[in-house]
Order: C-alpha cells, then structure tokens, then sequence
C-alpha cells in the first residue's frame, strides 16, 4: 500500500514546491508518515550513514531580554527565578563533554546583547578552547547580536550557531511576538553569521497558533532558500505562564506527528544537512527523539546542564530531563541509539557535510 506515495517522494525530494510539500504536511493518512519516515531515513543513511552526534547543551543563564509570546523565559515572566551559572560552573560542565568524548558542545541561553555578556562568552570560548586542547567543538545559541560581536565570537573559537528563525512567514512572527521584535533583523543575522564564518542552523516552531500548512511548506523552501547548514525546530508546546499558553487546544499527538514530518521532508529536501532530534520531540512522547533519529535526524544534544538549574529554563511545559542527570542521560541514549542500528560517534565535531562541500565548491 505505502508503495502508492514512493513516486511522489521522490519528486518531492528532487523538486519540491510549495503546493506538493503543503500536501503532504496536510495528509494525515498513518502510511504516508510510514512512507515519508521510510524515505527520509534512506536519504539519510545514504548522505551521512548511521551516525548519530551528541552535542551536550549548557543552558547557562535563562536571563532574558526578549519577550516572545510563546516562551516560558520571556522577559515579563515574573514567576521564572532567574539564574546564570559562574565561569566555574560552565567549564565544569564543558570539561564534563570533553572527559565523555563529547565532540562538541552548545553555550545556550536568554539573549542578552549588553557588553559583559558580550565580553562573558568571548571568555569561555577561549577557555573551552584551551581546557579541551582545541579539540571540542563549539556551537553558540544567544540570539541576535551585532556582526562584531558575531565575528568577536567567531575568532574566539566558535564555529556553529544556531538562531532560529521561528517562521519563514514575516506576518506570523509578528503576530507570536512584541512590536519591538523584528523578523528582519533576525533574518539579517542569519546573513551575519554566514558573513562571519560560521556553520549556520535555524529552524521554526511547528504547529504554532495561527500558522498553515501553506506557512510550514515555505518554512522548508525557505531553508533551501538560504541553504542552511543545520536545522534545529521543534513542535510548540504551550506554557502556561505565557500569552500562548491556552490559546488553542493542545493535541500532542498531532504536534509529534507534525514534527516527525518536517524533519522527513527536510531531510529529504536539504539531504546532507545536520538534523537535530530536538528536545521539544521528547516531550512528546519518551521515545520523542529516537522517532526523530528514524525520521532522519542526526543530532541529539543531550542536556549537561547542572540538575539544579534545570527548573529554570522550562521553555515550555513539561520540559523532559528534569532530574535524569548527564551520566544517566548518556547511559540511556547510548543504548536506545544503538538499538536503532545507530553509532553515536564520539571524539568528532561532526561536522555539516553541507557546509563542508560549500567550502570546496
Ligand atoms: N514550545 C516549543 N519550543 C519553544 N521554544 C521556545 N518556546 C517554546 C515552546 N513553547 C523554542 C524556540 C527557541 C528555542 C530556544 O526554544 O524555537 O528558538
């Protein structure tokens, strides 16, 4: 039966357009997923084989400057306590990834864009650097910031960013957010950090209040587009201290469902891009991210935050990983990983095939 979709896929995959993506985002039948997943993970086995790389995620300060409608850490939530860990810590915790062999890590957090901050990251780059002996990698995830800074960054050892763009479709990002955020300027960060060297991912929020099917297909075009390196997106999941908390009744089932899809058809449309199975997947159901390495993803960044902090950044509700701490997490993915025929390889940047045949090409 899934036979009947395989012609589709394939031209969707050499040619997409937006109706024939929007299609299949709109098609609920259980064996397209079955088709779309099956496809996906064969390009990805293809492109990149049955590798799987751990960032470890550091989510060191859920101090933030901006205020988006659906985020639990936005800035006029006043029921969040506000932390940021010491120097100390974060080396700690880095040091942790580079003892575990981890390739790479991720410096997460609010955006803050003030001098100190600034001055705060270019530090711990040059520690990370140094304490690893050059050899972890080093993604940056703080939000928009100014070429300089970006640039400062970039010398002091950064060498991936990710900034999600939330939604291709201007219109809707003004509608999930203040007046004084722009999706232009995000937009032209994505261009600064081209401009600056680095490896780039976005991504969006699927299944957010107000948004079409129409919208999610010119969010993969739109990656096309701007020939992105890595992509991070996860499905929204309300919070409820936040303006989108209760807007719209929320099917968790859909949501993974939806993310599972747009993972596929991005797969299958970027082909040698860096996926992440995001955190959000996991949310969803336990096994979340092992579905998202079968759609074709083939990132995970396990979260080495310390426990004490992980209350903190609950970005939406029901944030998993609460009190499974990093050894444990490292333990659990390991075997599920392999359990799927997957090699979680260690010691390596894995970097953006995409990106690399960039350079030489
Ligand atoms: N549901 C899912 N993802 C969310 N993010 C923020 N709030 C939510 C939510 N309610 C995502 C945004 C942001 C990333 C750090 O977390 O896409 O870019």
């Amino acid at each position: 039966m899934a036979r009947s979709y395989d012609a589709i896929l394939e031209k969707t995959a050499l040619q997409p357009t937006r109706q024939g993506l929007r299609d299949l985002l709109e098609n609920d039948d259980p064996e397209l997923l079955q088709a779309l997943t099956r496809h996906a993970y064969h390009v990805k086995t293809r492109e990149l084989g049955r590798n799987v790389y751990f960032r470890g995620i550091i989510e060191f300060s859920n101090i933030c400057t901006k205020d988006c409608y659906y985020c639990g850490i936005r800035k006029s939530n006043h029921l969040v306590n506000r932390y940021e860990l010491s120097e100390e810590e974060i080396l700690r915790e880095a040091r942790w990834c580079y003892e575990n062999h981890y390739g790479s890590l991720v410096l997460q957090s609010g955006e803050r864009r003030d001098p100190a901050f600034v001055d705060k990251i270019e530090w711990l780059l040059k520690e990370i650097k140094s304490l690893s002996h050059g050899s972890l990698g080093v993604t940056l995830s703080v939000g928009e910031q100014d070429l300089k800074t970006y640039e400062r960054w970039f010398q002091a050892g950064a060498h991936r960013y990710l900034l999600r763009i939330e939604t291709s479709n201007p219109r809707l990002y003004s509608s999930l957010h203040p007046k004084s955020h722009s999706w232009e300027e995000r937009r032209r960060c994505l261009d600064y950090l081209r401009q600056s060297g680095y490896q780039v991912g976005t991504g969006f929020l699927i299944g957010v209040p107000g948004q079409t099917f129409d919208d999610m297909a010119g969010d993969i075009l739109f990656l096309k587009e701007i020939d992105i390196d890595m992509v991070g997106m996860g499905p929204f999941i309300p919070h409820e201290e936040t303006p989108l908390g209760s807007s719209a009744p929320f099917d968790p089932l859909r949501q993974l469902t939806l993310g599972l899809k747009m993972i596929a058809l991005v797969r299958m449309v970027m082909k040698d891009v860096n996926i992440a199975a995001t955190t959000a997947l996991q949310a969803l159901s336990p096994t979340g991210r092992e579905l998202g390495l079968r759609a074709g993803a083939n990132i995970i960044m396990p979260n080495v935050t310390d426990l004490a902090y992980r209350r903190g950044y609950q970005l939406y509700q029901n944030k998993p990983g609460l009190d499974e701490n990093a050894v444990e997490q490292r333990i659990n993915l390991e075997q599920s990983i392999e359990a799927l025929g997957e090699k979680v390889c260690y010691g390596e940047w894995g970097d953006s095939l995409h990106f690399k045949k960039r350079q030489k090409g």
